[in-house]
């Protein structure tokens, strides 16, 4: 049998139950991993809530790292005992055990530890297409990265410090500024109480940014909107002040024929191809220390709750993990 967590309807993080169900076996094309360390990310409580609905009653989470317990039998190149993780479907992660297609899984460096790699595979991948393939950063440019301090936040900042850009981020507290700072944040604006275009006119001279990346969402849409120079990109990957709606396109016109895209990990790494080229380019940031990980807190599988809670209520800094 094997313990995981599921929903049996959306709502708060009580929906989440311990179950015991089964245990999961492999198809043809497929990888049973017994879970070492399970990734908790803001997009499971978009799943639980229902914001981004999900047929139920489901599991919940999308990335973990552990060793394959079996393969199927048209799997050749991984095997039992190989250290592997992921950060892509089925939902289902929060489990003791789990059933994966061979081609998502990402092999692990040795030198990489399996809580290291859940706490960031997803994170950092975000990291990796949004400031490598979707607006390449340069040396020199400067840029702003919304919640600097929170898991997404603190991998980019320190991505973007090392490959030579000025770092604006934003913050809700004044320890989470110190967080955002020693992540390489050249500037940390208080989005809650200071006022953010103003002070990016101020730190850029009036040239204001090429880009800001926003995973905030309904909150701080206006000011990233406010905070970009003429035919700059709002980079819009997220929703955790709620998402951003009825968007009149005519402001993009009137504040500088603006960009805007809202993307997704999966589409960046919807190819075997793809998802490894970006586990091998941000693997390399951990390995070369450019990015050092920050694992705020760890809790029991059956205390997912917590964890949500926690997250939700804007409680942590850095990555999350579930131990089974
Ligand atoms: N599109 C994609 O491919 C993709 C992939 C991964 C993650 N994401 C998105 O990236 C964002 C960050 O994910 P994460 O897992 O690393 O979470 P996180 O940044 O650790 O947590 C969210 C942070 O957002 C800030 N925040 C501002 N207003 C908030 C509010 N009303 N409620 C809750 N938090 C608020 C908080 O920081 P302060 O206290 O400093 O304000 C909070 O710590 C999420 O929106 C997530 O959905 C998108």
């Amino acid at each position: 049998m094997v313990k995981r967590i599921e929903i049996a309807g959306f709502g708060g993080p009580e929906q989440m139950i311990l179950a015991e169900r089964p245990d999961p076996r492999p198809g043809a094309d497929e990888i049973l991993i017994r879970h070492h360390a399970i990734g908790v990310n803001y997009i499971d409580t978009y799943h639980r809530s229902g914001l981004y609905p999900i047929p139920l009653p489901s599991g919940i989470g999308l990335e973990a790292a552990g060793v394959i317990e079996a393969v199927g039998a048209s799997v050749t190149d991984l095997k039992e005992g190989d250290r592997v993780g992921y950060c892509s479907g089925p939902i289902g992660a929060y489990a003791e055990r789990h059933v994966i297609k061979a081609n998502r899984a990402i092999r692990l460096p040795e030198r990489i530890s399996y809580e290291d790699a859940a706490a960031s595979m997803l994170k950092g991948l975000t990291v990796q297409y949004l400031i490598r393939q979707i607006y390449p950063v340069a040396a020199g440019e400067t840029v702003l990265f919304h919640a600097a301090a929170g898991g997404v936040g603190l991998i980019a900042c320190q991505w973007l410090a090392a490959l030579g850009a000025t770092v604006i981020g934003t913050v809700g507290s004044e320890s989470k500024a110190e967080a955002a700072k020693a992540a390489g944040c050249a500037h940390v604006i208080r989005y809650d109480i200071e006022d953010v275009p103003a002070r990016v006119l101020e730190i850029t001279n009036g040239a204001k940014l090429p880009v800001v990346f926003d995973g905030v969402g309904k909150t701080t849409w206006p000011m990233s909107l406010d905070s970009l120079r003429r035919r700059g990109l709002l980079v819009s990957f997220g929703n955790a002040s709620g998402p951003v709606e009825n968007v009149n396109l005519g402001v993009l016109a009137a504040k500088g024929s603006l960009f805007v895209t809202r993307p997704t990990l999966f589409d960046y790494t919807a190819t075997a191809e793809a998802l490894n080229s970006a586990a091998d380019d941000f693997f390399g940031t951990l390995l070369d220390g450019s990015v050092k990980l920050n694992i705020h807190a760890t809790y029991p599988l059956a205390d997912a709750a917590t964890a949500h809670r926690d997250l939700e209520a804007r409680k942590t800094s850095g990555s999350l993990l579930l131990k089974p």
